[in-house]
Parts: C-alpha cells; sequence; structure tokens
C-alpha cells in the first residue's frame, strides 16, 4: 500500500519535472535565436558612422553588403555574422572606407566606440553558427 503510493505521487512529480524542463529549455532557445534589433548604444554609432551608407538609401555595394534598414529581417545567424564582421572591420580601421574617413573624420569611431561594437558582437550566443 505504501510503495503504491509513492509510486502515485513519484510519476506525475517526474513529468511534471520533466515538462518544466523542456518548457524552459525551448523558451531559453527561443530567445537566444530570435533576430533583435540593434542594442540603443550600437544603434547610436551605427546611426552616426556607418547609415550615410550602409542604409537602403546607401550605396549599392555597401547596402547589399550590410543595410541597417534590414537589420531586423536578418537571421539571427547573419547578425551575429555581420556584427562580427563590423568589429573586425573597425578593428583593422577599415570601416569607413578611407576615402570617406579622410573626407569626413567625424564619421569615425572613438575607440570607446569600437570597444562598445566588440562587447556586443561577442555577446551573440555561441549556438547560433
Ligand atoms: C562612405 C560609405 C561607407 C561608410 C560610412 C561605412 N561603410 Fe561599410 N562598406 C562600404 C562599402 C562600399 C562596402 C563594400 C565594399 C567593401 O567591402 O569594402 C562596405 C562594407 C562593409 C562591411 C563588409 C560586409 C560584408 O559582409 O562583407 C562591413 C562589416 C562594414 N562595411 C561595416 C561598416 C561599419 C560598422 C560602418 C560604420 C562604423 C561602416 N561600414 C561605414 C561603405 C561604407
Amino acid at each position: 500500500m505504501k510503495k503504491s503510493l509513492s509510486a502515485i505521487l513519484l510519476i506525475p512529480g517526474f513529468l511534471f519535472f520533466c515538462l518544466l524542463f523542456v518548457s524552459v529549455k525551448t523558451s531559453a532557445q527561443d530567445v537566444s535565436k530570435t533576430s533583435a534589433p540593434l542594442p540603443d548604444s550600437v544603434n547610436v554609432i551605427v546611426t552616426a558612422s556607418c547609415t550615410p551608407c550602409h542604409t537602403s538609401q546607401g550605396g549599392l555595394m555597401s547596402r547589399t553588403k550590410l543595410n541597417f534598414t534590414e537589420w531586423i529581417n536578418y537571421s539571427p545567424e547573419k547578425q551575429k555574422e555581420k556584427a562580427e564582421k563590423m568589429y573586425s572591420e573597425l578593428n583593422k580601421g577599415a570601416m569607413p572606407p578611407k576615402k570617406a574617413r579622410e573626407a569626413k573624420p567625424e564619421l569615425i569611431p572613438t575607440s570607446e566606440q569600437v570597444a562598445i561594437i566588440k562587447r556586443w558582437a561577442e555577446s551573440f550566443p555561441s549556438d547560433i553558427k
């Protein structure tokens, strides 16, 4: 009698635990794999330094490679890839392009701004390829 009672309690308890675990796990995945808008700290930098070229109104070459007007429609994978490229271009001093840097030095992000882009680029979950 005692044995069967504890089985009656244990089985639903176990199932409930499994359910909880599965739902927590899938909701965590949903969050990490959702395309997100640019965080404000990044948006400020992009708006000042990158949107002259990298929006739907920008040049064909630049907007084909990176278009902030379309950012929210990029897949999480593409967002992560582009964020990493943004940092690597900035770290090399390759963006904005040389001609633009010379003509409009005010477009060049400061080292603090590059550090913000770096932290953001590194913050994408590692399960996104
Ligand atoms: C004066 C126009 C101009 C500005 C301003 C500019 N870019 Fe670009 N960018 C380009 C052009 C043109 C290309 C494509 C040719 C190339 O890759 O060199 C490009 C390419 C890139 C790429 C390569 C994308 C890929 O997938 O290969 C990245 C990343 C990038 N830009 C980031 C930035 C960031 C970040 C900023 C702002 C800090 C910025 N750019 C500002 C013109 C610009």
